[in-house]
């Protein structure tokens, strides 16, 4: 029997990103020559400061580059046997690819409920027990949205909502989920449990593409991770390995590993 290449087989996709350029606007040049890969069922933290260009990278594999004026240049992006360079968030979340956004943006009028059932939109002929099986899903692993389903979504706590972000995507049942610093904003807790997670998502088979300036929780989920630098791969590796580097030690994970404080002094 002829052996598919692993990447190609439809069922097994990983995503490809290749050499992509992004600019906004006419001029203001975002991502250059960036390659990624996230694998089937991985997961991959994507690390760099603000304005390193995380977000347009998610926001190309997604297909809303559009909607903030941003267009792929060069470069290709294949998840599994689909081409998603220049196409629109519907065609991605059918092959499977669901952003959360930046922010945990939540329909704050809407209640828990709405904003689940707004999650699935894109997928037109889903049976109701999909449905279902997605809103068990989403419950399973949020119980707090499960109490609260009549609430106002804008009446949860910063957690929740970030959390009902995240729910929303599920319901898309996601096979890559690209998560847009989940973390930023909230309490140690409720990282540990967002990190958590993200743990258990993938644990039920969906790879996760992870944007963090949290490093040291990113590296601590990831298998492999890249560092982003003013719209270029600086670095990438084994997640472990990258947590080791100097200058992912020196600039993303604060010095606070080796105890030599004195070093951190000069550092931005
Ligand atoms: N809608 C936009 N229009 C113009 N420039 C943008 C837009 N969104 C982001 N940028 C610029 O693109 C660069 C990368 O931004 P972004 O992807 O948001 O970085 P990050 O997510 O790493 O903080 C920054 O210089 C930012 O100012
Ligand atoms: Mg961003």
């Amino acid at each position: 029997m002829p052996e598919a290449p692993p990447d190609e087989e439809p069922s097994l996709p990983s995503l490809r990103v290749e050499e992509l350029d992004v600019t906004y606007g006419r001029a203001l040049s975002a991502l250059r020559s960036v390659s990624l890969t996230v694998p089937h069922g991985g997961v991959v933290a994507l690390l760099g400061a603000n304005g390193a260009g995380k977000t347009t990278l998610l926001r190309a594999v997604s297909g809303t580059l559009r909607l903030h004026r941003g267009a792929v240049t060069a470069g290709r992006i294949r998840y599994g046997g689909t081409d998603l360079d220049g196409r629109d968030p519907v065609a991605a979340v059918r092959a499977g690819v669901v952003q959360v956004p930046e922010g945990r943006r939540v329909f704050a009028g809407l209640s828990v409920d709405e904003n689940l059932r707004a999650g699935g939109l894109g997928l037109s002929r889903r049976a109701p027990a999909q449905v279902r099986e997605a809103r068990d899903r989403v419950f399973a692993l949020f119980p707090r949205l499960a109490e609260r389903v009549r609430q106002p979504a804008g009446l949860l706590s910063g957690g929740e909502q970030q959390m009902l972000a995240i729910g929303r995507a599920l319901m898309a049942s996601p096979r890559l989920l690209l998560l847009d610093e989940p973390s930023l904003g909230l309490a140690p807790q409720m990282v540990h449990r967002i990190a958590e997670v993200v743990r258990l998502i993938n644990a039920q088979g969906t790879a996760v593409l992870l944007v963090e300036q949290n490093a040291g929780m990113a590296l601590s989920l990831a298998d492999h991770a890249y560092v982003l630098e003013v719209g270029e791969i600086r670095l990438s590796g084994p997640a472990g390995e990258l947590a080791r580097t100097d200058a992912v030690r020196r600039l993303y994970l604060g010095e606070t590993t080796g105890g030599t404080a004195a070093d951190g002094q000069g550092a931005a």
